[in-house]
């Protein structure tokens, strides 16, 4: 069996790079060669004894078409690969819930309420499994479910998503298994201080100032919930206290400015925020507009920081971590930015990105066309980003609807 073109002549052809693979891992989509030869069925294990194979004869990498899995009716989850099986995603919705209800009720009584160890322990079950799957499904997509049954599931649905991205984020950078499973945990957990929040100000659309200073204060509630908690990792904590700071110092609970902020905000709770914002852009309440995944990733990328921005949300290494981790699975098996799109270095140069890099999105090919004064160059000059690490592009332009392969500077 071959594929009808060269995967490398197919630019939406995923690599896996057999250095970089664990035996057992298995795929939810057939592997190639180059030459387009069938490798492994989808779902068959990767043995070690393949894999030896394989680098003997110089092959190091394999690929699979990530829209192949597309026509599947039974692929859930917005027609993605699952990395998370829909069980797994109901039990974490539904560990969610109860949770959530639990806390409420305690704070119905008194202004102390605490998480019961029976939630702990169940918890820590359902990310496990989840865990389990996501090594499992290696190239498992995840697309953040929408789909909202009734308006009181909205937050419910928020956590359940933030888990599933924490643990896939713990996973696929390597974490270790005490940490991934505080982070799928913490996600979880992480806005249970919204438990004190009336619904009627958590629904509404037009929010005062008012309300979201009542609203601000969930980070505070919730840690207070957790601070003495001898069973829960400080990891969780943190990221209960601490998932809506920003590296400009407008976030809270503390506002912690650049120079402070990635000494006191944990490098994992830092990956956390930006995965919080982007559920919040494509999960919206009814009557909200939701951004589509490419679409969320590239305005995550417009809050890096970059020496010429006023504001910013994210330090650019924690954001090239992000996508590293989620850019592709979140994206269908996608880059979120593409040949022809126009972008700003942090050094402010504007340029046309000639090439993709897979493994290292923020870093293409590309060819300078302005400077950091925004003159045109009289000779633009090409450059690949990868030579240069320490440089990375801190914007990307919008596209002009009219014009897909030329970019236009719209933002
Ligand atoms: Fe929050």
């Amino acid at each position: 069996m071959t594929l009808k073109k060269s995967p490398r002549s197919g630019v939406s052809h995923v690599k896996v790079l057999l250095r970089m693979t664990r035996p057992g891992s298995r795929y939810a989509h057939d592997l190639f060669d180059e030459e387009g030869n069938l490798i492994l069925k989808a779902h068959t294990p990767l043995s070690q004894a393949l894999i030896n194979h394989l680098l003997s004869g110089n092959t190091e990498v394999l690929y699979y078409d990530p829209k192949s899995h597309m026509d599947l009716p039974e692929a859930g989850l917005n027609n993605a690969t699952q990395a998370v099986s829909s069980g797994t995603v109901d039990s974490t919705m539904n560990t969610a819930r109860t949770l959530f209800d639990d806390i409420r009720d305690q704070l119905n009584y008194s202004p102390e309420a605490t998480i019961s160890k029976a939630h702990i322990n169940e918890t820590r079950g359902v990310i496990s499994t989840m865990l389990k799957e996501i090594s499992d499904n290696d190239d498992g997509l995840f697309s953040v479910i929408t789909q909202l049954k009734n308006l009181d599931d909205f937050y419910y649905l928020h956590s359940t998503n933030v888990s599933i991205l924490c643990a896939l984020m713990g996973s696929r950078l390597d974490f270790n298994e005490d940490i991934r499973t505080a982070l799928g945990t913490g996600g979880l957990f992480h806005d249970i201080g919204l438990t004190s929040v009336s619904s009627d100000i958590l629904m509404k659309i037009d929010k005062s100032d008012e309300d979201f200073d009542r609203i601000s204060m969930h980070t505070h509630v919730g840690y207070k919930i957790v601070e003495k908690n001898p069973l829960l990792h400080e990891l969780e904590k943190r990221i209960l206290l601490l998932h809506h700071e920003k590296a400009d110092g407008n976030g809270y609970p503390f506002g912690f400015d650049y120079l402070h902020y990635s000494d006191q905000v944990p490098r994992e709770v830092r990956i956390v925020a930006i995965i919080n914002d982007y559920v919040n852009m494509v999960l919206r309440l009814p009557g909200e507009t939701p951004a589509g995944s490419r679409q969320a990733l590239r305005a995550l990328l417009n809050r890096v920081y970059a020496p010429y921005k006023k504001t910013y949300s994210y330090l650019p290494a924690d954001f090239r971590d992000f996508i590293r981790a989620l850019g592709f699975i979140v994206n269908g098996g996608d880059f979120f930015m593409q040949r022809g799109d126009l972008v700003r270095l942090e050094t402010g140069e504007v340029a046309i990105i000639e090439e993709m890099n897979r493994l290292y999105p923020l870093n293409p090919r590309i060819r300078i066309l302005k400077n950091s004064r925004l003159e045109n160059l009289k000779r633009p000059v090409q450059v690949d980003m990868l030579k240069n690490y320490k440089s990375y592009i801190a914007h990307v332009f919008e596209r002009s609807p009219k014009k897909d392969t030329q970019a236009s500077v719209k933002d």
